[in-house]
């Protein structure tokens, strides 16, 4: 037995920030930014919107989609690096709003490879048996831990969401397969140090702007191309695929350069990549499933298309997921 896809929605705020409107933030320009990240703008939430917020809105939209009452849910997970609080999870704050009662809701941490992570664990549950009617959702509102004043990282992210709704199939389509990798060794090449136990939140934390996303942009950049080509060519080996047979791939929106260097080792076609990063920036785990949604939404995902999708994040965690619709 499979378990698959049956169902995609998202949500991205109305607000635009343009590249435009950072050049008077920092000292930064247009010009570069659309060269070394090929963003042009990204959504940012008005005070007091919240992950849970755009993760409902995501949600409704695919129950929508799918015809399915939240009421039968019995899993709701969610990908999140900024939850609404630290407790309770930002699960159990969407299962309220969409009076998913029956559902078993909880949060999972992977940084922008959250929702791959989620894919994957919704998988194994809906496979055991234990769960038929699955929602996993990427949700974040990046705009809430990134600096502001800081040129190297507040121009990449933007806040935005997505869901899927998994059930099993008995047909020969679905999730063929999920990979996961972690090495905390590389903890420290995008974090967010203060906040949590290891530095409460103080004036002291606050004042030496702690809160916020701390990266090595560069090295980041290198470990991303290594491990998403390596994932990308694991998936593609476990289910004996040529890069040829993929008909779309959906890598984590993080930066053009970094896309384009991963489909170049690889000998992927350029008109096969999902990208929608011009417009949104990295939305961490929102990425994957709103460009998903887009790809559905546009008509480029057809019965039996076969579907490549890759993330890394913070951790260092990476994955991938190879789906036929
Ligand atoms: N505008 C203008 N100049 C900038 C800038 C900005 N927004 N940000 C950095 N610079 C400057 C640097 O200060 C540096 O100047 P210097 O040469 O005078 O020291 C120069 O541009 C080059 O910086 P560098 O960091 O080497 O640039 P880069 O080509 O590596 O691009 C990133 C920077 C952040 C765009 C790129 O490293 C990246 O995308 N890394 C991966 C990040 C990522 O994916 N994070 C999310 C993980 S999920």
């Amino acid at each position: 037995m499979r378990a698959r896809i049956v169902a995609t929605g998202s949500a991205v705020p109305k607000r635009v920030l343009r590249n435009a409107d950072l050049e008077r933030m920092v000292a930064t320009s247009d010009e570069w930014i659309v060269e070394r990240t090929g963003i042009r703008e990204r959504r940012v939430v008005d005070a007091g919107v919240a992950s849970s917020d755009l993760g409902t809105e995501a949600a409704r939209a695919a129950l929508a989609a799918g015809g399915w009452d939240a009421a039968d849910l019995d899993l709701l997970l969610v990908a999140t690096c900024t939850p609404d609080m630290p407790l309770p999870s930002t699960a159990c704050l969407i299962q309220r709003n969409l009076k998913a009662s029956r559902a078993i809701a909880f949060d999972l941490a992977a940084a922008c490879s959250g929702f791959l992570y989620g894919l994957s664990v919704a998988d194994l549950y809906v496979r055991s048996g234990t769960c038929r009617k699955a929602l996993v959702v990427g949700t974040e509102v990046m705009s809430s831990v990134v600096d502001w004043t800081d040129r190297g990282t507040c121009i990449l992210f933007g806040d935005g969401a997505g869901a899927v709704l998994i059930e099993p199939s008995d047909e020969d389509r679905g999730i063929l397969s999920t990979h996961l990798h972690s090495d905390g060794d590389l903890w420290d090449l995008v974090c967010v140090p203060g906040g949590g136990s290891r530095l409460p939140a103080s004036a002291a934390m606050l004042a030496d702007r702690q809160q916020f996303v701390k990266m090595k942009g560069n090295e980041t950049f290198k470990v991303a191309v290594r491990t998403l080509e390596a994932t990308a060519r694991e998936a593609l080996e476990a289910n004996k695929l040529g890069v040829d047979d993929v008909d779309l791939f959906i890598p984590h929106q993080a930066n053009v350069r970094i896309v384009n260097a991963v489909m170049e080792r690889l000998g992927l076609k350029k008109d096969r990549v999902m990208l929608n990063i011009d417009r949104y920036g990295n939305t961490s785990a929102a990425s994957i499933p709103l460009a998903l949604d887009e790809a559905v939404r546009a008509g480029r995902v057809a019965p039996g298309s076969r579907i490549l999708m890759v993330a890394f994040g913070s951790g260092l965690t990476w994955a991938s997921a190879v789906v036929k619709w």
